[in-house]
């Protein structure tokens, strides 16, 4: 007997056991439940329910745009008139793409045999069918709604009965001066894994401060990491947000012997997720709101884009870190590895999001995982998410008093940097906790303002912290 063999009862559980796991990955299967998105699947559905992002407004231009969203292969464009059309791609008459239709001051023609189609699906002409044929008027060609907003195309393709109104959030006005800046960045892999990514803030202190970079040269590590703040293990927190619609999670962190850094990021179901600054400098800023919304859209099972915006304004960015002109087309400007972009060898000399996420494979085999503590957040939001697919989750009531009133959605992201001395023999990651506690707390108080009132609560409360003066509401 060879004496390497150890456990004889689970060979499976000793040293150089490749010999029995080397099937694991193969054989495993995947979660269809929260990863599939086509049509008649549980999260495709759910999806569906929602006003998803599928394409920039900078690439309808005078050809259409072909898409794949949530499986369905459709056509994308902006008539003469400026109406966006999202229509199936292929023709209602024998099926050729409308991808290499011709646009037209009303819709659009079908190249082959020039049906023209409006953007709600209406058929306008058959210009072959003799002219008092009246088979236009029974057909309808596939179309959903969709309408533009700061430099992304949005297109609702659930039941039109259904149709929801798009969810305005605060962060998308504030501050009044601000500039959102889309952009898109394209993952050759199941949407889930990037999705979950921003609520698995511990990456944030081993990949984007990479354990490696330290050999690097300057440029490549300020390239691939958050700054020295991130660098710091976090004392993390994660809580359901919005009746079990979202979650969130808070991060604290010692900054010096009299500061902490506070960092709340959100997700929100189906799939946006808006986190804080994502430029250095935070550490100094005493509050920060949104500087990046994201919606995370499958392609279909193995691909997915984001859709997002870059907000630039110099309340979250008031030494212009950021760069409007790197964000666009499969390019955003913050920490490079965010794209398939790099070649091979750079992507294994400074590994970004897109090695880490992309290279767990097509769609992530959740049950080789084996999680820890700090996956404690990943694994609350594939519950959470479970549950609203199944429709198991009750309400938003928060959402729907706030619409009621004709208000903006509140959000909880922001970072914080908040006064609180270390005190000698006193358990600092208690302290730490507990400032979170708060710092959430206020964000929660805000949901029931008008959405004009609430930074100002939020920042006078925060003062509170500051001051001493804190009493919990
Ligand atoms: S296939 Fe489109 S008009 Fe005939
Ligand atoms: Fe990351």
């Amino acid at each position: 007997m060879n004496k390497e063999a150890k456990n004889l009862d689970n060979p499976r559980k000793q040293p150089y056991a490749g010999y029995y796991l080397r099937n694991d990955r193969a054989n495993s299967e995947v979660d269809v439940e929260l990863t599939h998105c086509g049509p008649d699947t549980p999260l495709g559905e759910y999806m569906r329910r929602f006003w998803q992002p599928v394409c920039m407004s900078e690439e309808l231009t005078d050809v259409p745009k072909a898409v794949r969203i949530l499986n369905e292969d459709l056509v994308v464009f902006r008539d003469r008139s400026g109406r966006v059309g999202v229509l199936d791609r292929h023709c209602s008459h024998r099926g050729t793409s409308l991808e290499y239709g011709i646009i037209q001051q009303q819709g659009i023609r079908c190249c082959y045999h020039g049906w023209q189609f409006d953007v709600d699906g209406t058929i306008l002409e058959m210009p072959c069918e003799p002219a008092e044929s009246r088979m236009k008027e029974g057909i309808f060609h596939g179309a959903y709604p969709a309408f533009e907003r700061s430099g992304l195309v949005f297109a609702y393709m659930g039941p039109p009965e259904d149709k929801p109104d798009f969810d305005e959030f605060d962060s998308f006005s504030m501050p009044a001066d601000g500039r959102l800046v889309p952009f898109t960045n394209v993952y050759a892999c199941n949407w889930l894994q990037v999705f979950e990514n921003l609520i698995d803030h511990f990456h944030a202190a081993a990949l984007h401060n990479n354990m490696t970079v330290d050999s690097l040269d300057a440029e490549i590590r300020d390239g691939v990491s958050l700054g020295q703040g991130f660098r710091t293990m976090p004392v993390i927190q994660w809580e359901a947000t919005r009746n079990g619609h979202g979650m969130m999670f808070s991060a604290g962190r010692r900054v010096s012997d009299e500061k902490v850094w506070v960092r709340i990021t959100e997700l929100n179901f189906p799939n946006l997720v808006q986190t804080a600054s994502v430029v250095p400098a935070a550490a100094e800023l005493r509050h920060t709101t949104v500087g990046m919304t994201r919606w995370h859209v499958p392609v279909d099972d193995k691909n997915m884009i984001i859709f997002g915006w870059r907000h630039f304004n110099d309340e979250i960015d008031p030494t212009h870190h950021g760069d409007e002109s790197k964000c666009g087309l499969d390019k955003v400007d913050f920490l490079i590895g965010q794209t398939s972009h790099r070649t091979y060898l750079e992507g294994q000399r400074a590994p970004g999001d897109y090695e880490a996420i992309v290279s767990i494979g097509e769609i992530a085999a959740h049950k080789l995982e084996h999680p820890g503590r700090s996956d404690v957040g990943v694994y609350m939001c594939r519950n959470l998410l479970r549950k609203v697919i199944r429709g198991e989750t009750p309400v938003d009531t928060s959402r729907d008093a706030a619409l009621e009133r004709g208000d903006t959605l509140p959000f909880y992201s922001a970072d914080s940097v908040l006064t609180l001395p270390k005190v000698d023999g006193a358990d600092d990651d208690a302290l730490l906790k507990d400032t979170c506690d708060k710092v959430v707390g206020i964000m929660k108080e805000c949901d029931a303002l008008p959405s004009a009132e609430r930074k100002a609560h939020a920042r006078k409360r925060l003062d509170d912290i500051d001051g001493g003066n804190f009493v919990a509401d």
